[in-house]
């Protein structure tokens, strides 16, 4: 018998625009030296909430959650804004895009978030949020050596902005080919 589990996360899609303009700046990148794996284009998003192996019941109470995070929220914009690393660029671990316009966008949809998982009894995140894409993720720490150099010539980077509408409720599928992330449930921001 297959054991109750799944991997779960809450996230924001990438819209296939910014998709293509992500995939640009990383061959561009890759141009000046930043010889990374990254992320496949379909895989990239903004990770609202990482909830990690729970039951199906769970995965339930996420599904509600999150309806009730996105009710009465209005659609917002983001913005791309510059590259940096976690923890960082000196010994990066996480290589990733920012947000700047409609970095309060998210943080208040995953504070809703926070709150409406805390009354289903889901433990609080206890790092503090931090919007952003992940676009690779260093495992050799002397795949990140240089980096700090090469992303000289990237700082004004601008892939450009997209619309929030929905947050994405996401089962993360271990497969031979590398994580495979499987939507659940669509939930739209706004009145419903
Ligand atoms: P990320 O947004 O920084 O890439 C699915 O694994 C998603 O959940 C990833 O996008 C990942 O981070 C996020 N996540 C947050 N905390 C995680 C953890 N402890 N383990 C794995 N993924 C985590």
């Amino acid at each position: 018998m297959t054991p109750d589990q799944h991997r779960a996360f809450i996230a924001v899609d990438l819209d296939p625009v910014l998709r293509t303009a992500i995939m640009d700046l990383e061959r561009a990148l890759d141009a000046a030296g930043v010889r990374l794996r990254w992320i496949r284009p379909e895989n990239l998003h903004f990770t609202l909430k990482f909830l990690g192996e729970i039951s199906s019941a769970q995965v339930a109470r996420v599904r509600v959650a999150t309806r009730e995070a996105a009710t009465g929220v209005t659609p917002f914009r983001v913005t791309l804004a510059s590259i940096g690393a976690f923890p960082n660029v000196r010994r990066p671990e996480v290589m990733w895009i920012g947000v700047s316009e409609g970095r309060e966008g998210l943080e208040s949809l995953a504070a809703r978030l926070e709150e409406r998982l805390a009354k289903q009894r889901f433990p609080a995140e206890r790092r503090q949020f931090q919007p952003h894409l992940t676009l690779a993720r260093i495992r050799d720490t002397r795949d990140g050596r240089g980096l700090a150099e090469a992303l000289e010539g990237f700082r004004a980077v601008s892939p450009g902005s997209q619309e929030v509408r929905a947050m994405i409720v996401y089962e993360s599928r271990l497969s031979p080919s590398g994580a495979r992330y499987e939507a659940l449930e669509e939930v739209p921001l706004g009145n419903h």
